[in-house]
């Protein structure tokens, strides 16, 4: 990370991140004249007397830089898509140390797995394993596989270098951009085309999630917790090449559970969610029993659990009408 300051021209910097031109804007660096010059050369070229003058803190600009990258990487969740096709749990013990009902479990690419268990089973516990990549180095002994293989430990403990997209309702938006200008900085970066489009296609994703509608001017650290919930899960289903997610509790959100799930299922991803939600469950093609802190059982949705998950859908829109009437204020005296 370091060396992009030396080894990137300014015009390589800013096609690969498009955002740092705000910071120069802010620092109010005047880079004209130097796209072909790397940033430590830009920095270099200022004088004894230029930087006495004008009070000029090179060595604080230069770190300050570095710190925003890092920090918009992780808060854009700019990752390279590594080719994932497939993670593997491999067996560690439960709360007791003993050890887990099962060998080894791989999810492919594509696949949906739902992690089920009474609370404080260790469902959240298992998610963690995941994003960390465990290695036998966490309560559980767990070891994660990616492809067969131990990862790359860099994964582990480069904050931006991100294999998996973990959703939470509690986002920590470091900078306060309006949804607009965070969808634009996102795309650019990961350089889609069609811009605009991509940018109203997400929107659109996440309003038809949330109840109450956002716009493109709102500012992102104004949104509910279910508003940003729903921007996270579009924007990660259309634009993150996270290829893994982990889901924590998404129905607590108040989003449309099953909509936000079909979006990111149609996104070639390996997503894992843990749940109390019979439906979200049930939508998964496998599902993970957690007991006593350890894998108890592996299930295969059969066809007849489809059809009862048919029958709950149903139950589920009933309540999910009745729920937005109650919002909107309507008298309920029938069902
Ligand atoms: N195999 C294990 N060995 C030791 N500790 C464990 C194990 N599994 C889980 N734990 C610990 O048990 C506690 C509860 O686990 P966790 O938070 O994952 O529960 P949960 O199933 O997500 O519950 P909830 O449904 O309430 O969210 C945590 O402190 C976790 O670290
Ligand atoms: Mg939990």
């Amino acid at each position: 990370m370091n060396n992009i300051l030396n080894a990137l021209t300014l015009k390589e910097l800013q096609q690969k991140y498009p955002f740092v031109i705000n910071y120069f804007e802010e620092n109010r660096l005047d880079v004209e004249g130097f796209e072909n010059s790397t940033f430590d050369e830009y920095l270099n070229h200022f004088s004894e007397e230029e930087i006495e003058e004008w009070g000029i803190d090179i060595k604080g600009i230069r770190e300050g830089l570095l710190e925003y990258i890092s920090q918009m990487i992780e808060f854009l969740g700019l990752e390279e898509d590594r080719g994932i096709e497939s993670l593997t749990i491999v067996a560690g013990t439960d709360k007791s140390g003993k050890k887990e009902n099962f060998e080894e479990f791989t999810i492919r690419k594509s696949e949906i797995v739902s992690i089920v268990g009474p609370t404080g089973s260790g469902k959240s516990r298992l998610l963690a394993d995941i994003e960390w990549a465990a290695q036998g180095d966490t309560p559980t002994k767990r070891r994660i596989l990616i492809n067969g293989e131990v990862p790359d430990m860099k994964w582990r403990f480069s904050s931006n270098n991100k294999l998996v997209a973990q959703l939470s309702q509690n986002m920590n938006f470091v900078m306060d951009l309006t949804v607009y200008e965070f969808l634009k900085l996102h795309a650019q970066s990961r350089m889609v085309e069609r811009e605009e489009e991509v940018i109203k296609e997400i929107i659109e994703a996440a309003n038809n999630l949330s109840g109450e509608k956002f716009d493109l001017n709102s500012q992102i650290t104004s949104l509910s917790g279910g508003q940003s919930r729903a921007l996270m899960i579009a924007d990660t289903a259309i634009l993150s090449s996270s290829p893994i997610v982990l889901i924590d509790e998404i129905e607590n959100a108040g989003i449309d559970r099953k909509k936000a799930l079909n979006l990111l299922v149609s996104s070639d991803k390996i997503v894992l969610i843990a749940t109390h939600d019979p439906i979200l469950a049930l939508m998964a093609d496998k599902r993970i029993v957690i007991k006593n802190g350890g894998i108890d059982k592996i299930i295969e949705t059969s066809k007849e659990e489809k059809k009862v998950l048919e029958e709950l859908e149903r139950m589920d829109s009933i309540i999910q009408k009745m729920r937005n009437d109650l919002r909107i204020g309507l008298i309920i005296d029938s069902i």
